[in-house]
């Protein structure tokens, strides 16, 4: 996802953008650039890769250090036009005295592309962006100040936009815009700052305003206003920056993914504390927002998200029906979105999304909240649009996740979905016994985790064995499917090594036809309800030669002779069955990755957080 970063005030203004811009890398990104109003004119910087790049044309151009004021900077990830100079961004109107960077998809472009070239424009880039700098620039052509012009211009696109825009004419002020991706301004004692992501600016700013989608703000030294679309001023109140946001270190671990799978007994803590009450057995989820008497009313459930958080969304589902006896289903936020789904009033529709951006969840979102939903949010990231939307929710509270694999944003969700069932269970039929048990379950699960955790050096070496497979399945049943889903997820996405997650029934209807003594299977096999069916399943892969990884429960004594290779997990109750086994594959596909020499914090192609369609 690209980042933004913008300032304006009495330091150094190049020094702060670059170091906003590190603080975004984690977002993946393929090209970068910075502007400054200097002296009536804007000197431009921007260099395809890393920010080192950027640096070294910083130094290659010159005239950048020690100019105060006001500037602006991006990090890339490409939707429209190929990752390049060119079209990296600031991207600067004809007279290049207008610079503007931006996330999101003008989704109108072409039309007014055309338009503006029918008049005489000329464009230099294959960007979207790029429409935007021309439209302000015809606007200021026509006599309108920035923050008007700006108006003028967005009140013209159709999309999403998360903007910042300068002018050298005016270096007194900063315009900023958003409708549809993230934008917030970070209140400091020596400027304001404008960017994409808290971290940003975590250490330069004391208090953060969130805009909201139409707020244009304009941001001057002794001033902010902020206006909408209608040109009406609204007012929006400072939050307090929240340190934990800080610059992300890596903690002595190689990578952040494998930092954050060795956090996870802490991040499962953070996610519990103060939220079970062992004597009523029950949960205490305060974002909810909610009464017993409208939890009692919710008569059917749908969990939406893309990815790894769709995965846990159907770990979710199970344990909702299995504890609160409500009818619940899973859609990929993508269909639901555009399918006119079927809500209704005591529907609850739960958003899992651990950056709460992602764009077809917060269309998902929104959609359910046109129908008339119940809309609960279950994110990581606080004061994310999917949560404001949402309204209420529960937080992970798992800390940032750099990773562009999720790792602990899995295991937080699992855990916050079984909280939730848990609770919905005890306003319905689950008995106090039943609760005090689920509590147990969930309480053990920091322990649990920290003993998986205790079998790496087993599962590095079997890492040996997969490193070299072209093709690998994973297979799982009951509340190992999801499990399954997001071990094949994990390691396609970090190693690039092709794997097919599969509900361990389903194999024998097609896909077993590629089973071959080079094809692995990494099993599920977890003993919970479902286990002897795996376990027949894995003779049908061994009978056709594939090499069986199986992951099983401490003490399973008919796995060893059915399998290549075994991890063993701790034992757990079914519905926390997904948690041992996932942190088991994480590892898996970690040290798979390592061992094919792949970059595994920002693998190729990915994004932290999808926010276009
Ligand atoms: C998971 O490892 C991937 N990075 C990806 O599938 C991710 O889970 C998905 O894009 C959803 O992101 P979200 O949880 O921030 O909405």
């Amino acid at each position: 996802m690209c980042g933004i970063a913008g300032f304006i005030g009495e330091r150094e203004t190049v020094p702060l953008l670059l170091q906003g811009l590190k603080r975004l890398e984690y977002r993946g990104y393929d090209s970068s650039g910075i502007a400054i109003a200097d002296d009536g004119a804007l000197r431009v910087a921007k260099s395809v890769g890393k920010i080192a790049a950027l640096e070294d044309k910083l130094a290659a151009l010159g005239g950048f250090a020690g100019k105060t004021g006001v500037g602006i900077g991006h990090t890339r990830w490409a939707t429209h036009g190929e990752p390049n100079e060119r079209n990296a961004h600031p991207q600067l109107s004809p007279d290049g005295l207008v610079a503007v960077v931006h996330n999101g998809i003008i989704e109108n472009h072409a039309s007014l592309r055309a338009a503006l070239e029918a008049k005489g424009h000329v464009f230099k880039s294959d960007t979207d962006t790029e429409v935007l700098a021309h439209l302000i620039a015809e606007e200021r052509d026509a006599g309108f100040s920035l923050p008007d012009a700006v108006l003028h211009a967005l009140r013209l696109v159709s999309g999403t936009y998360g903007i910042a825009v300068i002018d050298a004419r005016e270096p007194s002020l900063l315009v900023a815009a958003r409708k549809g991706s993230p934008l917030l301004l970070g209140l400091g004692t020596y400027g304001t700052f404008v960017a994409s992501d808290v971290s940003a600016f975590v250490s330069g700013a004391r208090k953060v305003i969130y805009l909201e989608d139409g707020d244009i703000a304009t941001v001057r030294r002794d001033r902010l206003d902020i206006r909408t679309l209608d040109d009406v001023r609204v007012a929006r109140t400072p939050a307090a920056v929240d340190p934990a946001a800080g610059a992300p270190e890596k903690g002595g671990y190689e990578h952040f993914m494998l930092k954050e799978i060795h956090e996870q007994p802490e991040a499962i803590a953070n996610t519990i504390r103060g939220r079970l009450l062992p004597l009523d057995g029950t949960a205490k989820l305060a974002g909810l927002q909610l009464e017993a008497r409208e939890l009692a009313s919710i008569e059917n459930i749908v969990l939406t998200a893309c990815g790894t958080s769709y995965y846990a969304g159907i770990a979710g589902a199970y344990a909702f029906e299995q504890f609160a006896l409500i009818p619940s289903r899973v859609e990929q936020a993508a269909e639901f979105r555009y399918r006119n789904p079927i809500v209704r009033p005591d529907t609850a529709l739960v958003a899992i999304s651990q950056s709460g951006e992602t764009a077809d969840t917060l269309a998902a979102t929104r959609e359910a909240k046109r129908k008339g939903a119940l809309v609960l949010s279950v994110c990581n990231v606080v004061g994310s649009t999917i949560a404001r939307e949402a309204g209420r929710g529960v937080y992970l509270h798992a800390g940032p996740e750099i990773g562009v694999a999720s790792t602990k944003a899995f295991l937080c969700q699992v855990t916050v979905l079984n909280m939730m069932a848990l609770l919905l269970g005890r306003t319905r039929q689950l008995s106090n016994p039943e609760g005090t048990e689920m509590v147990k379950a969930i309480e053990s699960l920091p322990e649990l985790v920290r003993r998986t955790l205790e079998k790496e050096d087993e599962i590095r070496r079997i890492a040996e064995r997969l490193a070299g497979a072209k093709d690998a399945f994973y297979i799982g049943r009951g509340y190992m499917y999801p499990a399954a889903l997001e071990g094949a997820l994990k390691l396609k996405e970090i190693s690039y090594l092709h794997a097919e997650g599969y509900h361990a029934a389903e194999l024998k209807h097609g896909p077993i036809a590629l089973l071959a003594e080079d094809v692995p299977v990494v099993a599920c096999a977890a003993k919970i309800p479902g286990h002897e069916k795996t376990l027949g399943n894995i003779q049908e892969c061994r009978a056709r030669k594939s090499p069986v990884i199986a992951i099983a429960t401490e003490g399973d004594g008919d796995i060893e002779a059915l399998a290549d290779e075994v991890v063993y997990v701790p034992p757990c109750a079914e519905n926390i069955s997904p948690i041992p086994v996932v942190v088991a594959e994480q590892l898996l596909a970690y040290h798979v990755a390592r061992l094919r020499g792949e970059p595994i914090d920002q693998p190729r192609n990915l994004a932290k957080s999808v926010t276009v369609e």
